[in-house]
């Protein structure tokens, strides 16, 4: 028997999915209009769900049931991501009443996992079937982005609902985030994808977050173009030339973007010691010139390297959370035992 039918009485009329992910590479380029190459996490939010009038839904990660109608505002809990979905497809014309949903969650939360975004492409895969919309996988993903935007009022990029949406396990998904065209690179057999939570919580993440979007766009109009993608490595010097610290804002997006680039193309020639180099250099430009980076990721960066790992970075927006490292199979048990002997305070995923 189903978990909703013990809390609703009966049988849901659909189920629905969807993954957290781990980015690999191109970290704070998608609001700038430029490259990520994200991978899903083997972790998935489920739902169980019917069709109702309102919302009536229970999360089993906080043993929790809540209700809310449609005319209800929002009150900044795990609710407002379930209301927001329902809240957007309405936007757009879309006649949803409501859910009625049993939800659960793999995907670890506030470690930069994109556990939100699991949440409303589920949601929204969900609805998308109970009321037989008309939507693609990459319309799911502009409809979380807004709803999460627009209604939770976070203002994230479109990588980690694209990662949800239209990502494959055991590839990594390749965005141009300007036109949103994708291509699936297979990762690298007998290697594997390791993250490393720091059990540091994001520290004011929302804040360093917004303000970097700022000092993007002040980047972006002293330079005179609409957005960082348009640069590239030979506009270093006018881009050295700005004040401080727009130069190293600048600098890290158009570099990164060349390390999209280049680190796609090493993985798919094989050459998984360059895609390992790519990924340590991000680090350091996310540390030095994005400076969103602390201490603590620093180290753990610098032990999964000093225990075998090919290639290790933070991996999210930064200020805490995860790391992500490469690492060769039949390294893995040492790199594990290493680091965790380093760093006590790691999880390894
Ligand atoms: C968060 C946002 C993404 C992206 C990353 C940084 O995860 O949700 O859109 O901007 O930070 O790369």
């Amino acid at each position: 028997m189903s978990k909703f039918k013990d809390i609703f009485g009966t049988e849901p009329s659909v189920r629905a999915s969807a993954p957290g992910r781990v980015n690999l590479l191109g970290e704070h380029t998608d609001y700038n209009g430029g490259f990520v190459f994200p991978t899903p996490l083997p972790y998935q939010t489920t739902l169980e769900a019917s069709a109702a009038e309102g919302l009536e839904v229970y999360a089993e990660n906080f043993g929790e049931r809540k209700s809310r109608g449609l005319d209800q505002p929002k009150q900044g809990d795990w609710l407002d991501y379930l209301a927001g979905c329902v809240w957007v497809l309405r936007q757009h014309g879309h006649r949803v009443a409501g859910l009625r949903a049993y939800v659960r969650s793999e995907v670890p939360m506030s470690g930069g996992l994109s556990s939100s975004a699991a949440l409303e492409v589920a949601t929204l895969r969900a609805l998308r079937e109970l009321y037989r919309l008309p939507l693609d996988d990459v319309q799911i993903a502009l409809l979380a982005q807004q709803a999460e935007v627009e209604y939770v009022g976070v203002r994230c990029g479109i990588m980690d609902q694209m990662a949800s949406s239209v990502g494959r396990l055991g590839y990594g998904l390749f965005l141009d985030t300007q036109t949103l065209t994708t291509r699936l690179a297979p990762l690298p057999k007998g290697y594997r994808v390791a993250v490393v939570d720091s059990g540091i919580p994001r520290r004011l993440a929302e804040s360093g977050y917004n303000t970097r979007r700022s000092e993007c766009e002040q980047a972006c109009a002293q330079l005179g173009v609409g957005s960082l993608r348009e640069l590239s490595p030979a506009d270093l010097p006018r881009i050295n030339a700005l004040p401080e610290p727009l130069n190293r804002r600048a600098r890290h997006v158009v570099s990164e973007n060349q390390r999209v680039l280049e680190g796609v193309e090493a993985l798919e020639q094989g050459d998984i010691r360059r895609f390992g180099e790519l990924m340590v250099a991000s680090h350091i430009s996310l540390r030095d010139d994005y400076q969103v980076s602390i201490p603590e990721l620093d180290q753990l960066v610098e032990a999964e390297l000093r225990h075998g790992a090919v290639g290790a970075r933070l991996t999210g927006a930064g200020f805490g959370g995860a790391t992500v490292a490469l690492v060769a199979e039949t390294h893995f048990e040492e790199f594990r035992k290493g680091v965790l002997q380093s760093y006590p305070r790691a999880r390894v995923l």
